[in-house]
């Protein structure tokens, strides 16, 4: 026992369930968490929750705490591997969220700041986020807590009553928990680590009988078995210092940055990330592994393993493997998550194999930054040598693999590529080049080819410029559509190598057409395959992996739908192609005669919009009908990426005129190509005759000397074309956005295509 516990602690005998199943005074967080396996009508179910209580303040006059409360709970359908999930927060936790953003305390990235105050300050928290329908009551004298509908409580027979219900997804329990074990203490004799690096008193109750019903898709079953597990978990911390938000607005921007900067740091380094492991055998037994970090420092934070006898008797253990056999990514926070481990405890004589019961068990909620993974896990092994199976839990919370769009956008990549991986292997077998080649049904067509030389000519070329990584952003906006509009994008992630296929397509054809070299940091295409295959592969591109449409899951008139608008986007990127690479020389003596260059412009704008956002408004509008939108959500987001499409060209000029961070692509490098570009144009359509006839002499001769490259761009910077340009792109973002907005909940989806139309904005690359 630490010294220094708090008086409502429990001492060094035995947990008293009816003291300390209560509130704790002393606590700054506190939590009491369920879980469990059922067989209802013959199928398997697992679920948890987690009823939180936090300390948020304290009351200025009587110094009493405020406190906050969320619910996280979900219910795992084992055999249709379906996850619903339900994460709950506060009425007051809009307010509560913009101040602890603007203390500092919110995430790293600031356009994703910037977007969820946005829905904060409307009120709203971002779904799946959602807020307690009903009062939240936490009863101080006996265990009786009350989140909205869902409750958990303690019944005068000595039983727990677990009651969650979700009706948007039709989903809920009311279970009965009848303790089969006695309470257990975890970690040191009691103590482990908080998310917060609170110290926790934790006890848990292994094995509970459950009784009851289940309720999936708003049919309630009653459950034939059950197994449960029950625990809490109270403790204190250092928490997160008062702040008198006042005084801190009235600070100059300097002071208060760097206090929000402090702030976060010590925050930062305090954070408890883990793995946790609770399994029930079927010999009687039960395993609970714990293995704690602070991933930011990064230190161990505690690592445990108890093991309890099917007599209740409890050992601890430190010697414990608990090892990573097979990740998996999830494609809605494109997070990476273990779904596969070995465990061991040797001293205990426990080797256990460990599977997630189905993949994509990921929580999504803001609570926990974005996500975590908590799963129904099946385990296979042996104790003592003797063979045992259980089922369990394992829950990963705390790790996060990026913490900015940046981030996101890599990891977004490594998806896009892994997945064109799938769709067009360097080496098909047979059954993969059938498809590609013809189909299922046409053996014929596979007579006499040679596979090997059909990949070395064919899908070579693809996956060469694949294999460079883009951002991969018009994947993102067609699998994001589809849960903005409500929709589940986990059913269409086969989706996600087609727009990358498309675009990498057009770009193969498009270097052919430029006779350019380089090609994302490499050499073109048609410089390493020829000409012949790159336009043969690059066309190929547009259509090899276009049975990944395919969906039992949308009707055949969306089906339809959703094909003419993929071919709809290569109609308007082909037209737009064939106006860029005629060009507008023809216009150009009459614009610098007249100084009239309103046609030049929409013309310009014309070829943007048919290359660029056309493709990008068609994805979107897929993503959407596959989504269930109704059809002003379909047109809103459509149009909302189109307008993001246009920005996006319209920056791509502005930033080659003032440079590309890192080089990427060298400076002015359309000066020195005579490219008509929107700033030109708009410096054509304000400046005096005499500078408009320099203008376009000095650039249709492309000049290659750095110092008259820079006089043209210094000409287009002085009369603020270029400025023009850059405002007309934020002005597109911002209407674009305003009548999208209200078209669509509040989401954490939406809440990242806020941010990413800033991020198109203001990208370096
Ligand atoms: C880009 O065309 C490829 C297509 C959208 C067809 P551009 O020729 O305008 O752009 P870069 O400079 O080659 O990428
Ligand atoms: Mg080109
Ligand atoms: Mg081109």
């Amino acid at each position: 026992m630490v010294t220094s516990a708090p008086s409502d602690w429990p001492g060094d005998g035995p947990i008293d369930l009816q003291t300390h199943d209560l509130p704790h005074a002393s606590s700054t967080t506190e939590w009491w968490y369920q879980n469990g396996h059922v067989v209802a009508d013959g199928r398997r179910f697992s679920f948890f929750a987690a009823f939180f209580r936090q300390v948020k303040g304290y009351d200025p006059e009587t110094r009493d705490p405020l406190y906050a409360h969320s619910l996280t709970w979900a219910l795992m359908d084992a055999d249709s591997g379906t996850n619903y999930f339900v994460p709950r927060v506060d009425e007051t936790a809009p307010q509560e969220g913009l101040k602890r953003i603007r203390r500092g305390l919110g995430g790293k990235d600031h356009k994703l700041n910037r977007a969820l105050c946005e829905i904060l300050e409307r009120g709203n928290v971002p779904y799946p986020d959602r807020l307690f329908e009903g009062r939240v009551f936490v009863h101080q004298r006996k265990l009786d807590l009350q989140y909205g509908p869902d409750r958990f409580r303690k019944l005068e027979d000595g039983r727990y009553l677990l009651q969650l219900q979700d009706r948007r997804q039709g989903v809920g329990l009311e279970l009965t928990f009848e303790l089969l074990k006695k309470p257990v203490r975890h970690g040191d004799d009691g103590v482990v680590r908080g998310s917060d690096d609170e110290a926790m008193f934790y006890y848990f109750v292994p094995r509970c009988r459950l009784e009851g019903s289940v309720t999936v898709r708003g049919v309630t079953h009653a459950i034939s078995e059950g197994q449960g597990w029950y625990d809490h978990e109270f403790g204190r911390g250092e928490g997160e210092e008062e702040v008198d938000d006042a005084a801190e607005a009235a600070l100059d921007e300097a002071t208060r940055k760097s206090r929000q900067a402090e702030r976060r740091a010590k925050h930062e380094k305090r954070q408890v990330a883990w793995d946790w492991l609770s399994v029930q055998l079927d010999d009687g037994s039960e395993l609970c592994v714990y293995d704690e970090l602070y991933p930011n420092v990064p230190a161990v934070a505690g690592r445990w393993a108890i093991v309890i006898a099917p007599d209740g008797e409890r050992r601890v253990f430190k010697d414990i493997r608990f090892e990573v056999r097979r990740m998996w990514r999830s494609t809605q926070t494109f997070f990476e998550y273990p779904v596969g481990w070995s465990v061991a405890v040797p001293e205990a004589g426990i080797e256990l194999q460990v599977e997630a019961a189905f993949d994509d068990q990921e929580f999504i909620t803001l609570i926990s930054k974005p996500s975590f993974w908590e799963g129904r896990i099946e385990a296979q092994g042996s104790v003592g040598g003797r063979a045992v199976t259980g089922v369990g839990i394992v829950e990963r919370s705390g790790y996060a693999p990026y913490e900015d769009l940046e981030g996101f956008f890599e990891e977004v990549g490594k998806v896009v590529r892994e997945s064109v991986e799938r769709v067009l292997p360097m080496k098909p077998d047979y059954a993969q080049a059938q498809l590609l080649i013809a189909s299922r049904e046409r053996e014929q067509y596979m007579r006499g080819v040679d596979v090997d030389q059909y990949a070395r000519t064919h899908l070579h070329p693809i996956r060469e410029i694949v294999d460079r990584g883009g951002k991969g952003w018009r994947s993102y906006a067609a699998i994001t559509c589809c849960d903005i509009v409500g929709g589940n994008s986990r059913q269409f992630v086969r989706w996600i190598a087609l727009p990358e296929l498309m675009h990498v397509g057009s770009l193969i054809v498009d270097d052919v057409q430029d006779k350019s070299v380089t090609r994302r940091g490499g050499k073109t295409a048609h410089l390493i395959y020829g000409e012949p295959q790159a336009i043969n592969s690059g066309t190929a591109a547009y259509f090899i992996g276009i049975h990944l449409l395919n969906s039992e899951l949308v009707s055949d008139a969306d089906q339809i739908r959703i094909y003419e608008l993929y071919f709809e986007a290569l109609r308007a990127g082909h037209a737009g192609q064939a106006i860029d690479i005629d060009g507008f020389e023809y216009m150009m003596d009459e614009v610098v005669e007249s100084g009239d260059a309103s046609t030049l412009e929409d013309r310009v704008l014309a070829v943007h919009r048919l290359k660029t956002a056309a493709p990008a408004g068609c994805l979107a509008r897929m993503g959407a009908i596959a989504g269930g939108g109704n059809e002003a959500q379909i047109e809103g987001l459509g149009q909302f990426f189109e307008d993001l499409g246009l920005a996006f060209q319209i920056i791509d000029d502005v930033l080659n005129l003032r440079g590309f961070k890192g080089d990427l692509k060298a400076k002015a490098e359309d000066v020195m190509q005579g490219k008509v570009t929107l700033p030109v144009v708009k410096a054509l359509g304000t400046l005096p005759k005499d500078d408009r006839a320099w203008l376009w002499k000095t650039l249709s001769s492309k000049p290659q000397d750095p110092a008259v490259v820079a006089q043209v761009v210094d000409k287009l910077e002085s009369c603020n074309s270029i400025e023009a340009c850059a405002q007309q792109a934020r002005g597109l973002v911002e209407e674009g956005w305003g009548k999208l907005e209200p078209l669509v909940e509040d989401s954490l989806a939406k809440m990242l295509l806020r941010a990413f139309g800033w991020y198109v904005l203001e990208r370096h690359y």
